[in-house]
């Protein structure tokens, strides 16, 4: 089975991530090496739909290890990642009897990592923490590079801490169970990774794809009809779990996204605000400034975050050659690409002036101005400042677009 270790380096912490399929049940024994000190008690924070799934594999393999295993499910969804869970989850720690040496692992999607992270932060002043990521987009994206935090009434991920985990754990099978639309939204992510690293991540990501999207012969295809909405399928992980070849490219495709995501990390872990480089962390926010104001302007009750990040994505690049940074190539390459990963919600209702509106809440402002990620070419991001791009492109564009996917 392949295995992959990417080691990610930087000013505070180095840490390795585990990549494979079908390695869950060693997570005692890789625990007990990535914490490489005193730890004698484990805290699994999980929600009850991945712990009824993976959390008995999980807690047995720590407990076989020598670990004391106690648990912390919080309620799934969104809504959940909150200051008053990241108490809760305080409150269980405490209980449990957590001392500095101990340490927490995050087993579920991203808002699990990034609650357990960020109680992780919190409690002692920082305990470890391992990352155990089950969703695709916590796999390639927030499991890994530290960013932890909760949501409030001021906005979404304003909150949080960097507190990079101590190692992080992949088993690719987990996606078995993954909803459809889950996927989807982890290969948006995935497709923001290839669009800022270069043609060739690009092309692995298209050539996994397939011309269908065949990861398992998944019965719809883009324009069918299907309301991914509604739909509850999952990824027919069975199928593909014998193809070998289909797992190794799997893990490969996973393995390349995360070792493009430690790199960038490594070089600029805290994000910093004065750097205005291809190479900034702030390069991993690309596709972000359409995707956070969808998902303002629809109260987070409508997308996936992946999902409103494959507009973003489509609307950076076109937004991009409107200001002749880049060719129709670009735009093109990507627009083939977002096709392929499934169905993507209708933007119907959507108005475009309050997507404008929503752009002023976006992170990404510096000294009041908005930064924005585009393009020069496929792995060439540029930073720019609102006053280096006139408003009336940014609303033909956006007018434009919306009406495409109206
Ligand atoms: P999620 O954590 O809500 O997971 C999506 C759904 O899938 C949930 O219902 C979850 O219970 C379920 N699930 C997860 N794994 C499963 C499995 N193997 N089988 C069956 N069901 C499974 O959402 P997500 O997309 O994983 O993460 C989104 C969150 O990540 C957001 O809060 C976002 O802000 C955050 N995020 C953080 C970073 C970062 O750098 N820290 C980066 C990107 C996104
Ligand atoms: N997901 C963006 C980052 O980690 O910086």
């Amino acid at each position: 089975m392949p295995n992959v270790k990417i080691r990610i380096s930087g000013r505070d912490s180095a840490y390795k991530i585990k990549i494979g399929s079908g390695i869950l049940s060693d997570v005692g024994p890789w625990a007990a090496a990535a914490l490489k000190r005193d730890c004698g008690r484990i805290v699994i924070v999980s929600n009850p739909t991945v712990f009824q799934l993976y959390g008995e594999t999980v807690d047995r393999s720590l407990t076989a290890a020598g670990f004391t295993v106690s648990r912390f499910l919080m309620k799934d969804g969104e809504i959940h990642k909150s200051f008053k869970t990241a108490e809760a989850a305080l409150s269980a720690f405490s209980e449990a009897g957590m001392t500095r040496t101990d340490a927490v692992v995050a087993l579920g999607g991203g808002v699990v990592g990034d609650l357990a992270g960020f109680a992780a932060a919190m409690f002692l002043r920082g305990i470890a923490f391992l990352q155990v990521p089950t969703s695709l987009l916590a796999m390639i994206d927030s499991s890994v590079g530290g960013k932890t935090g909760v949501n409030t009434a001021f906005g979404k991920n304003l909150v949080g801490a960097f507190h990079q985990p101590a190692g992080v754990l992949i088993d690719v099978e987990t996606l078995a169970t993954l909803p459809r639309r889950e996927l989807t939204a982890g290969l948006c992510e995935m497709v923001k990774h290839a669009a800022i690293s270069g043609r060739p991540l690009l092309e692995r990501t298209n050539n996994f794809l397939g011309p269908e999207f065949d990861i398992s012969n998944l019965r719809y295809q883009i324009g069918d009809g299907v309301n991914p909405l509604k739909s509850k399928e999952k990824v027919k992980f069975s199928k593909i779990k014998d193809q070998s070849s289909k797992v190794k490219n799997l893990v490969d495709l996973i393995s390349e996204n995360v070792a493009f995501k430690a790199k960038i990390v490594a070089g600029d872990e805290r994000e910093s605000s004065k750097r205005m480089d291809g190479r900034s962390r702030k390069v991993l926010n690309f596709g972000h400034t359409l995707a956070h104001a969808l998902e303002k302007v629809t109260e987070y009750k409508y997308f996936k975050h992946g999902e409103a990040v494959g507009y973003g994505v489509l609307f950076a690049a076109e937004l991009s050659k409107s200001l002749a940074l880049c060719d129709e190539n670009v735009v093109k390459s990507l627009n083939d690409v977002v096709q392929r990963v499934g169905i993507l919600p209708v933007l119907g209702n959507i108005d475009g002036n309050e997507v404008l509106e929503a752009f002023k809440f976006d992170k990404k402002h510096i000294s009041g101005s908005l930064q924005m990620i585009l393009l020069k070419a496929i792995g060439k991001p540029v930073i720019l400042t609102e006053k280096d791009i006139p408003r009336a492109t940014v609303q033909k564009v956006l007018k434009k677009l919306l009406q495409k996917w109206a």
